[in-house]
């Protein structure tokens, strides 16, 4: 691996927009821009995990098909180890995208069922061609070996592997050309809790291992708390709040960070006394009917008249946290 000297992020997103051209109703209907993903930007230096969170919808996987030039953006910008990616094409777009792979939420249907184990963890390599044909299947091998999976289960077809074996399969098979970036979406939210405990140990050795740089995906903030090391918590396609993963832990301040914060379960026994459950009544609103103000205010249990006339933008605080919301000032201090 080459380590950037400069500290440089290894993934620059700058103003990241995704639009979606919608027809909704009758044969005449007009057609309107759902903006899935609206004017984003992150960052993740190399060896590190910044995971995105927030509830369905909230334009998680779009953010990150589109980092990958999946979907294509609107706006935006996206340098991958200096690389300005969504201008690559062809054969350059090619290469780069081995660099950069996906971990898929549901091992079952992201499996072809009609290929052996051996050959779908092969199967970037074969389509790269890079690797000498005869250098593949030890690379297999070796690939095998790192995720806990035995040699003699390579001969055998998805069906054959239990859920967290298949998620396996498909870690060896993202790693299988040496990707700087890997993302995550949603590993293991279609697993049982005990082997969702399993796989991200896994996902958290590999990265040690390997120095891989993750873009973790999840609804659950309960599932990134030991995963990663900053947060971006999305709402309706906007980043409301983006820290470190201590300071986001422990000084939530967004009013929709402390409610999802509120339902993460706790085996800390003073945070237990302290959190009271949140919960967040109502529906978010109409992605193609967004409301002039906070988008969160409809919902927000502490939203005042400022707030649904003016949209809150993303600001950094003294310490680094960024936060959109009206009622946040200097000191820091949650709303709610
Ligand atoms: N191809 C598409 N055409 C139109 N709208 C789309 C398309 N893909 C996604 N959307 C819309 O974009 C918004 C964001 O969707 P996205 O799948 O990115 O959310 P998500 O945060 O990944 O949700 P989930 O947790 O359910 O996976 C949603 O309103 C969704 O309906
Ligand atoms: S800006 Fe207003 S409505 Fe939005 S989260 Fe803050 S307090 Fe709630
Ligand atoms: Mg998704």
């Amino acid at each position: 691996m080459n380590y950037n000297i400069d500290n440089k992020p290894l993934l620059d997103v700058q103003s990241l927009t995704v639009r979606f051209t919608v027809k909704r109703g009758g044969f005449f209907s007009e057609a309107k821009h759902l903006y899935a993903v609206d004017d984003i930007s992150f960052q993740i230096k190399r060896g590190e995990t910044l995971a995105i969170v927030g509830e369905s919808g909230s334009g998680k996987t779009t953010a990150a098909l589109a980092v990958a030039q999946l979907v294509k953006a609107y706006k935006g910008r996206v340098d991958l180890d200096g690389t300005d990616f969504l201008t690559l094409k062809d054969e350059a777009l090619r290469l780069a995208r081995s660099k950069m792979q996906f971990i898929f939420q549901d091992p079952y249907s992201s499996l072809n069922p009609r290929v052996r184990a051996e050959k779908i963890v092969r199967e970037p390599l074969d389509n790269l061609g890079a690797v000498r044909d005869e250098e593949r299947q030890a690379i297999v091998d070796k690939l095998f070996e790192a995720v806990g999976l035995h040699p003699e289960q390579q001969r055998l077809f998805p069906h054959q592997f239990s859920g967290g074996q298949r998620q396996r399969i498909g870690i060896a098979r993202a790693l299988a050309t040496q990707p700087d970036l890997i993302i995550c979406d949603e590993p293991v939210s279609a697993l049982d809790v005990a082997v969702q405990a399993q796989i991200l140990n896994l996902l958290r050795k590999l990265q040690a291992d390997f120095g891989l740089t993750f873009l973790f995906i999840s609804h659950d903030l309960g599932v990134v708390q030991h995963m990663c090391d900053s947060i971006a918590v999305m709402y309706m396609g906007k980043i409301v709040e983006y820290a470190d993963r201590l300071s986001l832990f422990n000084n939530p301040l967004h009013p929709y960070t402390k409610a999802l914060l509120s339902a993460v379960p706790t085996v800390d026994k003073k945070r237990r006394a302290e959190t009271k459950r949140i919960l967040i009544p109502g529906d978010p609103p109409d992605p193609l009917d967004l409301p002039k103000g906070c988008r969160f205010a409809n919902r927000c249990p502490v939203a005042q008249d400022r707030c649904k006339s003016e949209q809150p933008i993303l600001r950094e605080l003294k310490s680094g946290h960024k936060v959109a919301c009206h009622l946040v000032d200097e000191n820091e201090v949650s709303p709610l």
